[in-house]
């Protein structure tokens, strides 16, 4: 942290009580404050038969989600939150535009079917296949690693704009982003776990991806998102020799993939997230 006093002005600038540090550092501790709150201490919430979900913990005030967020702070919903809190500027802060009624399901779901690409892919037992149909699924691996990553970047882009208040529509994108990091990472091993490596990323590709990431809605970005240009072989440059015949659909819906209308009271970005979670 530097000098005393470069620690002094960091601590000024975030407004913390210098006295009460000092005598704490000497022992003098008040731990008063931490008893004088307005939440609703003495809360008991009970697990279910799966375990503590958020379901169990949506008790009392702490269950309540404001239709518009009254703050825009990183304060837990529910906690006592001193009056001088900093603006953090969040954009989306309408229940409707990130809420859905299946959320906290949706979350738990996701959470409790989460799996290893590292364990629980047999990479030793691969067969060894004719070097065509080798290169042909390093390339698709390739093409792959390089897709899936966007799903994790684009409902990225949306997180640091949602209001805490909707705490758990942000973890429901937070395993959208994990789900799809695991994709990148199954591919690319799938790449290199075989005898072959990573083919090529072509400019087709990537101007498909640079759609998404512009995208100004989720719908938006999710319906682009949903339009594989998987099946739309990148027409190759010399001195490859790839067949221009090649020429599929540019627009399929992934196997698996649900309607958003299936998410009960799903808004926008809710309906998004949830689609995609039934990709996994
Ligand atoms: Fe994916």
């Amino acid at each position: 942290m530097g000098s005393p006093a470069s620690r002094r002005g960091y601590t000024m600038a975030l407004g913390l009580d210098l006295d009460y540090l000092e005598r704490s550092a000497r022992g003098e501790f008040d731990l008063g404050w931490l008893r004088d709150s307005d939440s609703e201490w003495g809360v008991r919430a009970k697990p279910g038969k799966t375990g503590l979900t958020l379901r169990d913990i949506a008790i009392g005030s702490y269950g309540e989600v404001p239709d518009h967020a009254p703050l825009r702070t990183m304060a837990p919903r529910g906690s006592d939150i001193d009056p001088d809190v900093p603006d953090l500027g969040y954009t989306i802060n309408d229940k409707s535009e990130v809420w859905s009624d299946n959320l906290l399901d949706l979350y738990e779901e996701a959470v409790s079917r989460q799996w290893s690409a590292t364990r629980d892919i047999p990479w030793g037992d691969q067969p060894e296949l004719d070097p065509d149909i080798e290169h042909a699924m390093c390339q698709l691996a390739t093409v792959l690693s390089e897709v899936e990553m966007v799903a994790s970047d684009f409902p990225a882009k949306w997180l640091w704009r949602i209001n805490h208040d909707y705490v758990e529509a942000k973890m429901l994108h937070c395993t959208q982003v994990m789900d799809e990091a695991r994709h990148t990472e199954v591919f690319r091993k799938r790449a290199l776990a075989n005898g072959g490596g990573l083919g090529r990323a072509s400019a087709v590709v990537e101007r498909f991806l640079q759609l998404i990431l512009d995208a100004q809605s989720c719908d938006e970005g999710s319906a682009r998102a949903s339009c594989s240009p998987c099946s739309a072989p990148a027409r190759p440059s010399p001195p490859h020799r790839w067949s221009s015949k090649s020429s599929g659909s540019a627009c399929r819906t992934r196997p698996g993939m649900r309607p958003a209308a299936r998410f009960s009271g799903g808004s926008r970005v809710a309906n998004g997230a949830a689609a995609r979670a039934g990709d996994r």
